[in-house]
């Protein structure tokens, strides 16, 4: 009998060692190293004969970049963040929290895309996704579930259906039988996904695989994995909240900058066509303490809605909370208005929040937050018409921000009268139709704001 191969691998980045040891020298965590079974020889576990595709050294100048077709998910923002459709051949990898809704949002685009599919399931049963399917309220005739996590199964049941796309739902669930490793371990992880991407090649058949993540928020099992697909999406949220938001952290067919919103509602999720317009709510009456900004998410303009509440701290130690927004810039943001615009909020607890329950760390959001904590210590509203987009720097000073013409379109598209830019703010045209107030310190806000 062949003799057993074993290889100790670190769990979290996926290094080779010869023997253990207690600290991954590459990572630097501990207690990461683990013994897996590796086989020498490697099976193909996918032979398409005859459809290998021909590749020859070519021009660069003879490649016609418009031959990469694309097609459309059907699922406008899905294919926003892909960077206009999915490529034939490609893998794509989706990662989020549990329960975010990632199942969901391939089982959508599944029952939505023109084409056939096989959703291939190791986490759920096939009843169990015909639920989710009948909370979507979408059916589809060629949309095919199969429940099975052995690789070769799985290649077995397509060559037989041939389908034009293909979903993993996960990929730390499959498991490859030519290494005898656990489901969800570095090797069968990298095995697996590597007889993925000889498929998806082969076939020209996109993959979509859906990944874990660890509590720390990287895609479960190693960073190889990232490196292998073509394109790796995040999707996130705040479970608490409806919204959710798809980005992709790499993309070798388009942009990383484009974002797409998704509400989750109780038949699956909506696409979100006009974000700021949910992010604002639409109160009439004069609240003290809310400023809205306008944000840049990737290439996408946002109008968000900022509340600050400062109220005298009952304890000795004032609080500084924030939900969506880093707490280092908060603390940052009070210590220049009291240092430069004499403010004493250094008994004050205060308390900051996105609305919406969406996370933004866009420095242009500075003078928005300050407006919204000076409008809520002195209990004076700030104009409803008024909207804000500028980076406040240690001095005190207030800096441009990128992209001000894309932000003050949205402004204006979504009706406010007049923005607060910094005075630098480099414009390209003349701006008609909304009054630009450009300032130069943070005093000149406080003046602006409360005469
Ligand atoms: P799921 O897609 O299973 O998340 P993941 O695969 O990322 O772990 O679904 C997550 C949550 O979404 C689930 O707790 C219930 C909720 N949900 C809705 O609110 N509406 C719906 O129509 C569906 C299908 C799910
Ligand atoms: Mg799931």
């Amino acid at each position: 009998m062949a003799k057993t191969k074993t290889a100790y691998y670190c769990q979290n980045c996926g290094t080779q060692f010869a023997k253990w040891q207690g600290q991954c020298h590459t990572c630097k965590e501990w207690n990461t190293i683990a013994e897996e079974v590796v086989s020498k020889e490697k099976p193909k576990a996918w032979e398409a004969e005859g459809n290998d595709r021909q590749d020859k050294p070519r021009r660069i100048a003879e490649i016609d970049p418009r031959q990469t077709p694309r097609f459309s998910t059907a699922n406008p923002e899905l294919d926003r963040v892909l960077g206009g459709g999915l490529v034939p051949g490609s893998v794509t990898l989706l990662g989020g929290e549990p329960g975010i809704g990632k199942s969901t949002l391939m089982l959508q685009v599944a029952l939505s895309i023109p084409k056939s599919v096989l959703y291939v399931s190791g986490e759920e049963s096939a009843e169990q996704i015909k639920m989710r399917a009948g909370r979507i309220g979408q059916d589809k005739d060629d949309c095919y579930i199969l429940t099975e996590t052995n690789t070769q199964k799985m290649f077995g049941n397509i060559r037989q259906l041939n389908p034009q796309v293909l979903v993993i739902d996960s990929i730390q669930t499959l498991n490859t039988q030519h290494i005898e490793s656990s489901p969800g371990s570095v090797s069968q992880i990298r095995e697996c996904t590597s007889e993925l991407i000889q498929f998806a090649k082969k076939t020209d058949t996109p993959v979509l695989l859906i990944g874990h993540i660890t509590k720390d928020g990287h895609i479960a099992g190693p960073k190889v994995l990232e490196h292998m697909v073509d394109t790796v999406l995040q999707f996130e949220g705040d479970r608490n909240h409806a919204y959710r938001m798809l980005r992709a952290h790499k993309n070798r067919f388009g942009s990383t900058n484009e974002l797409g919103i998704y509400e989750m509602l109780s038949n699956g999720l909506r696409v979100v066509d006009n974000p700021s317009e949910l992010l604002l709510s639409n109160n009439n009456e004069d609240l003290s303490g809310t400023a809205i900004a306008a944000t840049l998410e990737g290439m996408r303009p946002l109008l968000i809605e900022i509340q600050a509440l400062v109220s005298t701290a009952v304890y000795g130690t004032p609080q500084r909370v924030t939900t969506g927004y880093p707490s280092k810039r908060l603390n940052m943001l009070l210590a220049v208005l009291e240092k430069r615009a004499g403010f004493k909020l250094g008994a004050k607890d205060v308390f900051l929040n996105i609305t919406g329950g969406i996370q933004m760390d866009d420095p242009a959001m500075d003078l928005a937050v300050v407006a919204a904590v000076l409008s809520s210590n002195v209990d004076i509203a700030v104009a409803k018409h008024l909207c804000f987009a500028a980076e406040i720097g240690l001095a005190g000073e207030v800096r441009p921000v990128p992209r001000i013409e894309q932000r003050i379109a949205e402004a204006q598209k979504m009706g406010f009268e007049s923005m607060v830019i910094s005075k630098h703010a480099k414009l390209s045209r003349k701006i008609a139709g909304i009054e630009l107030i450009a300032i130069g310190k943070v005093t000149d806000l406080v003046k602006h704001l409360f005469g």
